[in-house]
């Protein structure tokens, strides 16, 4: 990694130190809710905002109840694994596929981190809400449509892991129910079938106001209830899943039946490696990357540097600063890179703010897509080739693995790299502090750009790719530490364009995605002995726009969160929090919103609205 910066450090060494540990900016930002004063005396569901998925109101063609388990004690353990081998001749005609995590969970735990895997080929990357003492439960849904090659199987496995630690004092146990749910064709519809007033205010959204219909948030029946709303019918799959892929090739653990698939990458040194022979068939590859924090470097964009940490004795180990980056190899030579967003999980920041809707992503965390379909050239001689991922400043710990997915040409497929230019990150930094106190900055910038040559039966194409991404991430320590405020920006502008022999264009995609965050904290001592008061507030947005040309789809997730709570350790005694996330999708088919403000636990505003609004 190319450190192309300025670093300037004021030290100023105290004469005396007297740093009190309740105030040293050390404290974890990671919590546990005490849940001995929870009024609410029924199952609580809890929910991320997502858009619902049009098959969410059809009864699946037919579903198969995959893994019903248990996980309490699983630290350390293998994870759980069942064989899928359907009857040989019950057939389903289906063109979706959804897999539904289904979680149930009692008493006092920790948030825990999860995935689910088919043929160690990962399908979701899940983290699991903080239960109380009267009982959660939640729903993910997902389309797995993309991993059609693996499902379509004659026989596969799925794997669950969850590591989880059950004792006296930590009683919940994670009870996780998993299936796939098949659908037909439900896209064939014709949208005016479904939706003709929707279409008729999409073409007037631009003059009418909100209409926005109050819906109540009940008990499982969410899709239905957001069906009757509902503006839009298809299920979006852009490049480079518009056509599920041929084959996929898991770039994960080995061994990963019995220690799991992922790598668990401890430092920035730490490179996972696996080495992969592709078909010489293959016209269009894409490496879809799943990517989790944890340990010391959870809340990694909070990080300062190593020189503040060493000038100050502090001995934990959350520093490196607070840039990162999983990168991605080809045989050593740096292809593709990811800076992730960053996905709070249920214990983080205020864990009151997650209740009973969790963080942007946290039940169902983002996964990457490197475009390998111009480095083909790089793969394409019958030869193993190694697939490298690690994580740039990274410190202990990071879960990620990979699927190669491929499609396959009938015949031989000639491949090569005309131009190929992918940087390291230019980073500057800058440190300036004085005992405790002080500001972090960081900023980094890189322009990538790769072209090039597939000849295969589709035609002779040419692959270029161009991208931009920019990071800057700001701390600021105040009052001796106890005051951490936190500004981080992060955009990137990827384009992938396709070309035939006469220069026509086959295929466009362009993708912008921003992953804006601020964080601040505040910690002044509590009332009672060994305790603390701290105000907390998230300001954060996942905003992703894919335009394929004809095909279109936008996304922009907010979250707003302000609170305060009394903190003893890890713990959380009382407080109070208000969350407001705003969902806005939509895609040349329709539109979805949804508003929610949720006060001290209870979702007091809840509006859905299938109106496109600019
Ligand atoms: C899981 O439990 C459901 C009932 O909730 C049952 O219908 C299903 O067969 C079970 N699946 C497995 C794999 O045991
Ligand atoms: C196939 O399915 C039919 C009816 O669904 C059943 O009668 C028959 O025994 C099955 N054949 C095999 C080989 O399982
Ligand atoms: C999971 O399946 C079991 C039956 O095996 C059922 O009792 C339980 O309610 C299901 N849990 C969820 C969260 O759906
Ligand atoms: C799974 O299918 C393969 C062939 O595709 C077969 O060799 C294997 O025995 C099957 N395993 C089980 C458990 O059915
Ligand atoms: C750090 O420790 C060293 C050696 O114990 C001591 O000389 C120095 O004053 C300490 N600095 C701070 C800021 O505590
Ligand atoms: C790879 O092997 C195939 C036959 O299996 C052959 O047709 C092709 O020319 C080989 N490609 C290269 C680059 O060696
Ligand atoms: C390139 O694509 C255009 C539009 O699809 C098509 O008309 C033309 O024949 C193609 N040219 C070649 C050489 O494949
Ligand atoms: C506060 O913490 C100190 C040191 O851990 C301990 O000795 C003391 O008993 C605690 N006081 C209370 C009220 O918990
Ligand atoms: C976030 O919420 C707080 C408290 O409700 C409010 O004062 C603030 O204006 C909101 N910020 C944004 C960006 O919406
Ligand atoms: C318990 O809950 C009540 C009502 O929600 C609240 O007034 C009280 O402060 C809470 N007590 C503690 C210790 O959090
Ligand atoms: C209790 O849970 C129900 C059902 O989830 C919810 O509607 C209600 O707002 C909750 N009340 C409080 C005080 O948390
Ligand atoms: C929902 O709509 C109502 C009526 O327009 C409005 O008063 C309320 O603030 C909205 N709530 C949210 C969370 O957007």
């Amino acid at each position: 990694m190319k450190l192309a910066g300025i670093f300037t450090a004021i030290i100023i060494l105290p004469l005396f130190i007297t740093i009190t540990v309740q105030s040293s900016p050390y404290t974890p930002p990671h919590f546990i809710k005490s849940t001995t004063n929870h009024s609410n005396t029924t199952t609580q569901h809890f929910f991320e905002l997502t858009h619902p998925l049009p098959t969410d109101t059809t009864p699946p063609s037919c579903s198969v109840s995959l893994l019903n388990h248990s996980f309490a004690n699983t630290y350390n353990k293998p994870p759980v694994t069942v064989i899928h081998s359907p009857e040989p001749n019950s057939t389903c005609h289906w063109s979706v596929a959804v897999l539904e995590f289904r979680a149930e969970c009692k008493g006092e735990q920790y948030d825990r981190i999860a995935g689910v895997w088919i043929d160690g080929v990962e399908v979701l990357r899940t983290s699991t809400a903080q239960p109380n003492e009267n009982g959660i439960f939640w729903i993910v849904r997902k389309d797995v449509t993309r991993y059609a090659s693996l499902i379509l199987k004659p026989n596969f496995t799925v794997t669950v892991m969850l590591e989880n630690l059950v004792n006296d004092e930590f009683t919940g146990v994670y009870h996780v129910n998993v299936s796939l749910l098949f659908y037909a064709k439900p896209d064939t519809l014709p949208l005016s079938s479904i939706v003709p007033e929707d279409l008729q205010a999409r073409k007037l959204n631009r003059l009418n106001r909100l209409n926005r219909k109050l819906i109540s948030v009940k008990h499982d029946e969410i899709g239905d209830e957001l069906g009757q709303n509902r503006g839009f019918r298809s299920l979006k799959s852009l490049y480079p899943y518009d056509k599920p892929a041929d084959l996929i090739v898991p770039v994960s653990v080995s061994g990963g039946f019995k220690e799991g698939f992922w790598f668990r990458i401890e430092d920035e040194h730490d490179v996972k490696m696996k080495n992969v022979e592709i078909s010489n068939k293959a016209y269009k590859a894409v490496l879809e990357l799943y990517v989790s924090f944890h340990g010391n470097d959870e809340f990694w964009y909070m990080n300062p540097s190593d020189l503040y940490m060493e000038s100050n004795n502090l001995t934990t180990g959350r520093g490196h600063g607070a840039y990162r980056e999983v990168l991605v190899t080809i045989d050593g030579k740096l292809v593709g890179s990811v800076v992730p967003f960053p996905v709070i999980f249920t214990g983080g920041i205020n864990p009151l703010f997650w209740e009973p809707v969790v963080s942007i992503g946290a039940f169902n965390l983002p996964s990457y897509d490197i475009d390998f379909t111009p480095f083909l050239g790089l793969l394409l001689d019958n030869k193993s080739h190694s697939i490298g991922i690690r994580v740039a400043d990274g410190i202990s710990f990071w879960l990620v693995d990979a699927n190669l997915h491929l499609w396959l040409d009938d015949s031989n497929v000639q491949a090569w790299i005309v131009k190929s230019n992918v940087p390291s990150m230019e980073i500057e930094r800058e440190d300036e502090f004085v005992r405790l106190d002080g500001e972090f900055k960081i900023k980094g910038e890189r322009n990538s750009e790769v072209t090039g040559m597939v000849h295969s039966s589709k035609g002779n194409m040419q692959i270029r790719f161009t991208e931009t991404m920019k990071f800057k991430n700001k701390i600021k320590f105040k009052e001796e530490g106890s005051k951490k405020i936190v500004d981080q920006r992060y955009k990137r502008k990827t384009k992938i364009k396709i070309t035939n022999e006469s220069d026509q264009l086959i295929e466009s995609l362009e993708v912008k995605v921003k992953y804006p965050i601020k964080i601040s904290t505040d910690t002044k001592p509590g009332l009672d002995a060994n305790t603390s008061l701290m105000t907390t507030k998230v300001e954060q947005e996942r905003s992703e726009r894919f335009n394929g040309g004809k095909d279109y789809m936008e996304l922009r997730h907010k979250q707003n969160c302000t609170g305060l709570m009394v903190v003893k350790g890890h713990s959380v005694l009382s407080g109070s929090a208000e969350n407001q996330q705003s969902y806005n999708y939509n895609d040349d088919s329709g539109c979805y919103s949804r508003m929610v403000d949720v006060v001290d636990g209870a979702v007091v505003g809840d509006n859905t609205s299938s109106i496109c609004v600019d």
